[in-house]
């Protein structure tokens, strides 16, 4: 079932964009693009992050298991850019030629996490760079309290689980704070982690 699929044409709204923007820039503080590079966005939605990164980039790799997401995505393509859009789970892209993976919101949603790490892991050519964006762990309102795969994470046991696969952490820490109103006159800050991560 594809739960964004309702979400997805007026997914583009200013906080989203914000959300997508905030991260893009906190990547860039922290990892130097080569222009020879090839990227893969896992969770790229309607593209907010990935389409920022792309003019920097040889090619980009947008992956989603959403069709509607991906047909936003599609919408603002002209057709001549380097883009391959993979519609499934990351298990579906299995080329080892990536030097950067990226994610934003996304891993939260990923029901076989330490497989897909592990997977991850195939996909990155090594001295290549992991990014992660998330939620830190939050008590379920942030999704209205809909079963999800993960509230958020403790970025140490995600970190934990990268290193197992052979990464190497750089740096994890929380780089902004969402303030949304989920429980009507109780808004909560829920903050977001960044995760580098190099195999
Ligand atoms: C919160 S949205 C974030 C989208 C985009 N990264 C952004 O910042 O606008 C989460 C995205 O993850 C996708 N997603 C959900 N489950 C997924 C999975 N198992 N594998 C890959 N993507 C998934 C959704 O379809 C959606 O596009």
């Amino acid at each position: 079932m594809d739960s964004f699929a309702h979400r997805a044409a007026d997914w583009d709204q200013p906080s989203k964009i914000k959300m997508a923007t905030v991260f893009i820039n906190e990547l860039k503080k922290n990892i130097r693009i080569e222009p020879g590079w090839k990227a893969l966005e896992l969770g790229a939605g309607t593209g907010l992050a990935g389409l920022q990164l792309l003019p920097e980039l040889s090619s980009w790799v947008a992956e989603d298991t959403s069709a509607a997401m991906l047909e936003v995505l599609q919408g603002k393509l002209q057709g001549n850019e380097p883009v391959t859009i993979v519609k499934g789970e990351i298990f579906a892209y299995t080329n080892r030629d990536i030097d950067l993976l990226f994610s934003v919101m996304a891993f939260h949603h990923l029901p076989e996490l330490e497989k897909a790490i592990q997977h991850i892991a195939t996909l990155v050519k090594p001295g290549g760079y992991v990014v992660v964006g998330d939620l830190m762990t939050e008590d379920g309102s942030f999704h209205h309290f809909e079963p999800i795969p993960h509230k958020g994470f403790d970025p140490e046991q995600l970190k934990k689980r990268f290193e197992e696969s052979g990464f190497t952490i750089k740096k994890v820490y929380v780089y902004d704070s969402l303030r949304r109103e989920r429980i009507p006159g109780k808004p909560s800050d829920y903050e977001q982690f960044i995760l580098i991560a190099q195999k």
